[in-house]
């Protein structure tokens, strides 16, 4: 039994104290499989994965929505339950999770599968450069034993699975081993180092859980950067002096094409301790002013003359204890942290400036958490650990405003088509029409804009992809059949001339044409509303004149209908008795350029319409 004992790893920390190893320095005890962490000793945490809505696309109204129910879905957690958000994007290895599935079958389609498989690969290494971006939301209950803190783990998992449900984001559990991976890729930047644990190898091995994730080694040895194995890596806070955000902050930050956490660690404030304490602040601006204003006497000026700063925290004040008293606001603490990871020194600081530069443009600054690149570091692992005290008081509202959505992505696992690109995210669409609750599809664009070439497209993946498919083109205007010669499929052109040989007739029938229904009034119908497009006009068809055509239809199929085969002629049966009543005859309209031949054949009787 071999056990792995990293060597000295991690910093000498003040005098007299001992160096930590790489494991020692993941700040958590034990790991189960169900997904629960012991994270220290009794203080138990789970993590859930949630996947993205549309929140970005959404029109205003939507957006109200989303945020008010993400308001609603912070205000589920009391000051007993504190969670993390957690937003990781990670170079995956292999270019992210879609495969490219279509293999060569060695036949004369190779030279198109090859280059369609060309095609793919290039579009997905373009998505992201191989970006993941996960997103999870770690809870932790103190409770005396697993025992104890399993049940209410379970029952407030439920209920966050019930809010991102009513959200429309989809959530699931992670189990040991997933959160074990989420950890080892963040513990991991660039991505190269594949992932291997499984439950039986602890007992086999002897190894901890922990050996399986960390690195070679951490160096924290430097007060603003530090080293996870070859990478460089940098943790920051944001300081958010805005009174006002933006939705925009957080999506700007991630859908940078870096590799970067971003943490929020979220403490409810006790309702009544948050008033209390904006009452106490409130009473201490008061004293503030009634100082100044006695100043203001004692030196002759105006004591209405208040200091501006004074005049806006009283407002601010007001305003807060306002929204905790009347509104459905709660307070938190948050600490907002950035961790950046980088291959070269260079990359990580050009990587933490446009970060930097995103806080800017919102009002906030990015601070370096000097010293504390381990605590900050270890903070931003969802294990539910805060090793950062650096807080800020927040609303609900405030709070809300880091709204962790902007577009669905449609990926479907298995296999899927190729649809193009998500222009929001820059990921990769696949899907399967067939599994998706409604399989039609439309291409809408402008002129010019690549609707052909999209259904063309299509097309070829359907042929490549499942051969065993039926594909069947209408193609009025003749743009699709050099691809479907290409394909070796069957043209067919359709003419209303009988001498082509091949058309459509709408007249048709034959004895399967009505499964259940009666058939000539079925038929009937057809006819009166093929009629009412011809000749109709605007007005449609007279209720006389859909009399007689009913009358005809009937009369022509009937027969035929009961001793088949025969033969009958709609069209001059309709003539006569039309050109016979004067009432329904209209100007012109009837004996315009119909004419019709009847064929028999044992199974069905084709009646054929030819235009003169
Ligand atoms: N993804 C693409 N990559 C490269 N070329 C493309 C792409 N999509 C469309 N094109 C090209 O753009 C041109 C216009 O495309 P297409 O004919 O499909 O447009 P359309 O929307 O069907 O136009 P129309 O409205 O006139 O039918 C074509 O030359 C096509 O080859
Ligand atoms: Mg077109």
């Amino acid at each position: 039994m071999q056990v792995k004992r990293t060597p000295r790893r991690g910093p000498a920390r003040g005098k007299g104290r001992a160096a930590l190893s790489a494991q020692q320095t993941v700040p958590y005890l034990e790991m189960l499989k169900d997904g629960v962490c012991r994270v220290r000793d009794g203080y138990y945490t789970k993590t859930i994965a949630y996947e993205d809505i549309n929140y970005s696309v959404a029109s205003t109204e939507d957006q109200a929505a989303i945020f008010s129910g993400w308001c609603s879905f912070l205000n589920y957690f009391d000051s007993a339950l504190p969670f993390q958000l957690s937003f990781v994007n990670h170079r995956s290895r292999g270019g992210g999770r879609c495969k490219v599935n279509i293999p060569m079958a060695h036949d004369e389609f190779d030279s198109i599968r090859g280059e369609y498989v060309d095609m793919l690969k290039r579009q997905i290494a373009r998505s992201n450069n191989g970006i993941v971006r996960s997103k999870y939301i770690t809870f932790g209950v103190p409770a005396d034993g697993l025992e104890t803190a399993r049940p209410r783990l379970e029952r407030v998992s439920s209920d966050i699975m019930g809010n991102f449900k009513k959200l429309g984001a989809h959530s699931r559990v992670l189990n040991g081993r997933e959160r074990l991976e989420a950890l080892h890729g963040q513990l991991h930047p660039g991505g190269r180092e594949p992932f291997r644990f499984s439950w039986g190898d602890i007992p086999k091995t002897g190894m901890g859980t922990k050996d399986f994730i960390v690195p070679d080694s951490f160096d924290f040895r430097q007060s603003r950067t530090f080293r996870v194995g070859q990478s460089w890596g940098a943790a920051s806070f944001l300081q958010i002096m805005a009174s006002e955000l933006s939705d925009k902050l957080l999506l700007e930050l991630l859908e940078l094409d870096a590799e970067m956490t971003v943490t929020l660690h979220v403490q409810t404030v006790d309702q009544t301790k948050a008033i209390k304490t904006v009452k106490g602040k409130i009473s201490d601006i008061d004293k503030m002013k009634v100082e100044e204003q006695r100043k203001a006497t004692r030196s002759g000026y105006d004591p209405d003359i208040l200091p501006p700063d004074l005049i806006t925290y009283a407002k601010d004040a007001a305003a807060l204890l306002a929204d905790l008293q009347s509104r459905n606001e709660r307070m938190f603490l948050l600490t907002f942290l950035v961790v950046n990871t980088a291959p070269t020194r260079e990359r990580l600081e050009n990587e933490v400036f446009t970060v930097s530069g995103i806080a800017q443009k919102h009002n906030c600054t990015l601070r370096r958490l000097d010293w504390q690149q381990e605590q900050g570091y270890m903070s931003s692992l969802p294990l539910g650990w805060n090793g950062i005290e650096i807080q800020r008081g927040m609303t609900t509202s405030s709070t809300a405003i880091f709204i962790p959505f902007m577009t669905k992505e449609l990926r479907m696992d298995g296999q899927a088509l190729y649809y193009g690109m998500n222009a929001l995210s820059n990921n990769v669409i696949m899907a399967d029409r067939k599994r998706l609750k409604n399989p039609n599809g439309m291409f809408l664009g402008t002129p010019g804009s690549g609707k052909s070439f999209a259904a063309k497209r299509e097309i070829v993946n359907v042929f490549l992809t499942w051969p065993e498919d039926d594909i069947v083109i209408a193609d009025p205007e003749g743009e699709y059949y050099p691809l479907v010669n290409r394909l070796g499929g069957q043209v067919v052109k359709l003419t209303p001339s009988a001498s082509s040989g091949t058309y459509i007739n709408p007249m048709d029938i034959n004895p399967d044409y009505a499964d259940d229904e009666d058939p000539l009034s079925l038929k009937s119908d057809f006819i009166l509303s093929l009629c009412e497009l011809i000749v109709g006009g605007r007005g449609g068809l007279a209720p006389v004149e859909k009399t007689v055509i009913d009358r005809a239809v009937r009369n022509v199929y009937r027969p035929i209908w009961q001793t088949r085969p025969r033969s009958g002629c709609l069209f001059s049966r309709t003539c006569t008795r039309s050109c016979s009543n004067s009432r329904s005859r209209r100007p012109g309209g009837w004996l315009r350029p119909w004419s019709c031949t009847v064929r028999d054949r044992s199974t069905s009787l084709t009646t054929v319409p030819m235009w003169r």
